[in-house]
């Protein structure tokens, strides 16, 4: 189902944080939503998310870190029947299992709680609980900051392939036009609580429009620059 969202705005104290934005995504399609911090990337994605869920549509969240989505007095398995109790899902080992395998969330001890898991097991077990209703759309907000770049690469490439010829949509959310520019086909650049440029990875890479993408793109060569 093609997620279609008109006039998503915000305002807060007086103050408007989001400028009337339009939105179409088509399912499994990957966009990536890219600006400077404080640009309104999250509460795009906030606001995007409440209006998708008050649609029908099924919608998942993956915060920046895994700290946000477990709860430190909880085992992981209690996590996870959670989850499938929110979606109204029967407990299903060979689901869980399915999806264990594909995010390589191996050897992982469920009567634990998320301290005794490594941070990245615990970002993929987040994205496996996320990935446990099969939504329209998943929504990942900064999602490898909190991780070991290498971690964060392993955890994005396998998502990648789980999501391969599905029908969930992806929005990567983030401030890294590198990271973004590896795993998405559309890229949106935001500045100010406006998107001012929304086009193909390729075209926005070589040929960025507007100041704010010149300026990322600018940045993502200069990270580049053997030094
Ligand atoms: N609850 C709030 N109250 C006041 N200002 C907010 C609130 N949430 C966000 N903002 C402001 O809105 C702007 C966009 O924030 P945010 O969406 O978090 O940006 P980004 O995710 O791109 O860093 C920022 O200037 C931020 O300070
Ligand atoms: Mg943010």
């Amino acid at each position: 189902m093609t997620i279609m969202v008109r006039g998503l705005s915000a305002e807060r104290s007086g103050r408007t944080i989001l400028y009337p934005t339009d939105l179409d995504i088509k399912p499994g399609e990957r966009v990536g939503l890219v600006g400077a911090s404080g640009s309104g990337k999250s509460t795009l994605g906030h606001m995007l998310i409440d209006t998708l869920l008050a649609q029908g549509h099924s919608v998942a969240h993956v915060p920046q870190s895994p700290d946000e989505a477990l709860d430190p007095l909880r085992s992981m398995r209690f996590h996870w029947q959670e989850a499938e109790q929110a979606l109204r899902l029967p407990a299903d080992t060979d689901r869980r299992m399915a999806l264990f395998e594909a995010l390589r969330i191996e050897g992982g001890d469920l009567s634990k709680r998320p301290w005794g898991w490594s941070r990245g097991m615990q970002q993929r077990f987040v994205i496996a609980m996320a990935l446990l209703g099969t939504p329209d759309l998943l929504v990942m907000d900064e999602p490898t900051s909190a991780l070991d770049p290498v971690v964060a690469a392993q955890m994005m490439a396998l998502l990648d392939d789980y999501l391969a010829g599905g029908s969930t949509a992806l929005m990567l959310i983030t401030h890294d036009l590198g990271l973004a520019a590896r795993r998405v086909s559309r890229l949106m650049v935001m500045d100010a609580g406006r998107v001012v440029e929304d086009a193909p990875s390729e075209r926005l890479l070589t040929a960025p429009q507007t100041q704010a993408a010149q300026s990322l793109c600018a940045h993502r060569n200069w990270m580049k620059l053997p030094c």
